[in-house]
């Protein structure tokens, strides 16, 4: 696909995303399997990489979807976790598998996992789709990694800057002229 023009570069592909999701898929399902696990789909960026690992996990298990906002239009992370919109699923004895679009601070995860533990679930771990090398104030638990990326502000698959750019299938880097904050 022709790269967007307000991009600098394509920093992982598709092809690329769906060969590490399948590879994902496969470790998770002999990870899960006859656990029944709660996918939890941070909404919204984590949308597009629940949708396709989900596919890619040919076990039974059940999603739900939670939408937090810890940055608002701002491309900087404020460090407040809002939640948008809770789980409509009990949490007791689940194996939670919660599902990120990016690990940045790790503010977001570290509150939410704190949270999920809190509900009663019985394991709760982590699966996201990039990594952001550097970034986290403190150290993430993060048992599934899609793609380490550099400390750079990125866009597409599910990926946001002001609510643009997350229907882009592939994650590349946003031209520094394109920020408006
Ligand atoms: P954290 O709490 O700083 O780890 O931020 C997590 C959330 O911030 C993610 O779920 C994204 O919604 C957003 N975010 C962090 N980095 C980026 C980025 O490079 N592009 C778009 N959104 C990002
Ligand atoms: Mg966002």
């Amino acid at each position: 696909m022709e790269l967007h023009p307000d991009l600098v570069r394509t920093l992982i592909t598709e092809d690329e995303l769906k060969e590490r999701i399948s590879e994902l898929g496969e470790e998770i399902a002999r990870d899960y399997r006859g656990k029944n696990p709660l996918l939890i789909g941070i909404l919204k960026g984590a949308v597009y990489f629940m949708t396709d690992l989900s596919r890619a996990l040919p076990i039974p298990l059940t999603m739900d979807f939670m939408a937090v906002s810890s940055y608002g239009a701002a491309h900087k992370s404020s460090g407040v976790v809002r939640i948008l919109k809770d789980l409509d699923t009990p949490l007791t004895g689940r194996h939670v598998l919660v599902v990120e679009d990016v690990l940045d601070t790790g503010l977001t995860l570290k509150y939410l996992v704190r949270s999920f533990e809190a509900r009663g679930a019985a394991s709760v771990e982590i699966a996201t789709c990039l990594v952001k090398e550097g970034a986290q104030a403190e150290p993430v638990d993060v048992r599934y990694v899609g793609f380490t990326i550099p400390n750079e502000f990125v866009v597409g698959y599910g990926l946001d800057y002001a609510e643009r750019y997350r229907n882009l299938p592939y994650v590349g880097v946003l031209k520094p002229s394109c920020y408006t904050d």
